[in-house]
């Protein structure tokens, strides 16, 4: 039977070629060397897409295209967080328009956060960061769900006419009146930069983990029938969950099992120091057998993060494998660069706290 995709449920997304056989969703591999200055594509952390082509003609013929992402502002802004930051920073160098919401409609209905304390984390946590990490904020518009333009809520509003209800059941499940406006506002979120008077219709890309397929797959069917307004079907990129520190689900609720960008340093150097690994029960079997870097989540943030030279990280690999790499010390390397990184990162969050700040009072009507 087929498994259903519940983007407001904590399942455990962990079989990627399932998810390319069940739902649909093509696999990047061709993307791997095309666009290979990107370590998330190159190293296949990104594993699917739908209708990728497009934005990949659209950025070797120099055409506009939007990129559009939104974030739940619960919790703190960790590296799980840091590849969509990095997916819009290396679109915006690719010429991508960008368009980033925070999704406090969606918090407050779904997790029953009050709007206050959320526009304090999408502040101080997710743009903070998202500065950081080098987005610029040249061709960037944020907006709070809450607090935006008027053609975006009456686009909103007009859609619920597209989908019927056992549409939305079909892929939702269970609803509630809750899920209902939330996957509609995303659907808003996603197609608004194509209005006639924001942009009109062109390609938009939206980067996000495969739990959000469900309003993906709602998107690109409500653009397909829409008879009000024109447009293109929006294109999707998916790109893998890492595991957490301790071994389960990373997750904003659990501090054991994430390194937010913003906590301290040496903090999160004790963290990976206890973080489960790949390695054998003891050194000798370690020796003899290797190390298994695939199920280790040490090696899994020198791929996502903190490892960008390919030959160094296949070192590390090899290494490992061949029993020539013992953990103690590997995990030491490991928390020391997490250290260096972290510094610098949050040298650069302290220069641009105010213009985030700046960013989200800006006045949208
Ligand atoms: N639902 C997304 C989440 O849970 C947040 C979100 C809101 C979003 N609007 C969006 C994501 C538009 C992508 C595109 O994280
Ligand atoms: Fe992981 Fe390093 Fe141990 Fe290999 S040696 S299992 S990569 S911590």
């Amino acid at each position: 039977m087929k498994e259903k995709l519940n983007p407001w449920e904590s399942t455990d997304i962990s079989d990627y070629d399932k998810l390319i056989q069940n739902f649909g969703i093509k696999p990047m591999q061709k993307y791997c060397s095309k666009l290979d200055d990107f370590h998330l594509i190159r190293r296949g952390i990104i594993f699917g897409h739908r209708d990728f082509e497009k934005i990949f003609s659209h950025i070797t013929s120099g055409k506009k295209y939007v990129l559009m992402t939104g974030l739940m502002p619960s919790g703190r802004f960790h590296l799980g967080h840091k590849m969509v930051a990095d997916e819009i920073k290396y679109f915006q160098t690719k010429g991508a328009k960008i368009f980033v919401c925070a999704a406090d409609i969606e918090s407050y209905l779904m997790r029953g956060i009050p709007l206050a304390e959320a526009r304090q984390t999408a502040v101080e946590e997710y743009l903070t960061n998202y500065l950081a990490s080098g987005i610029s904020m040249e061709n960037l518009t944020f907006w709070f769900q809450s607090d935006y333009i008027t053609p975006y809520y009456l686009l909103r509003d007009m859609l619920a006419r597209r989908p019927t209800f056992n549409e939305l059941k079909a892929i939702y499940g269970q609803l509630s009146t809750e899920k209902i406006i939330s996957s509609l506002t995303q659907a808003a979120d996603i197609l608004h930069p194509q209005l006639p008077g924001l942009g009109g219709k062109r390609p938009v890309l939206v980067p996000c983990g495969a739990d959000q397929d469900p309003h993906i797959r709602l998107t690109r069917d409500i653009a397909k029938r829409e008879t009000e307004y024109d447009f293109t079907p929006p294109a999707a990129v998916y790109h893998k969950f890492m595991k957490g520190l301790t071994g389960g689900k990373m997750s904003s609720s659990d501090p054991k099992s994430y390194v937010a960008l913003l906590e301290e340093p040496e903090v999160a150097a004790k963290k990976i120091m206890s973080a489960k690994t790949g390695g054998r029960e003891s050194l000798d079997l370690q020796k003899k057998e290797g190390g298994k870097p695939n199920e280790c989540v040490v090696y899994e943030l020198c791929l996502y993060h903190l490892t960008l030279d390919d030959l160094e990280l296949s070192r590390v690999y090899h290494e490992c494998v061949e029993g020539k790499r013992l953990c103690g010390e590997c995990k030491k390397q490991c928390a020391d660069s997490l250290k260096k990184y972290l510094k610098q990162h949050q040298r650069k969050a302290g220069k641009v706290r105010g213009l985030a700040e700046e960013i989200a009072s800006k006045k949208r009507c």
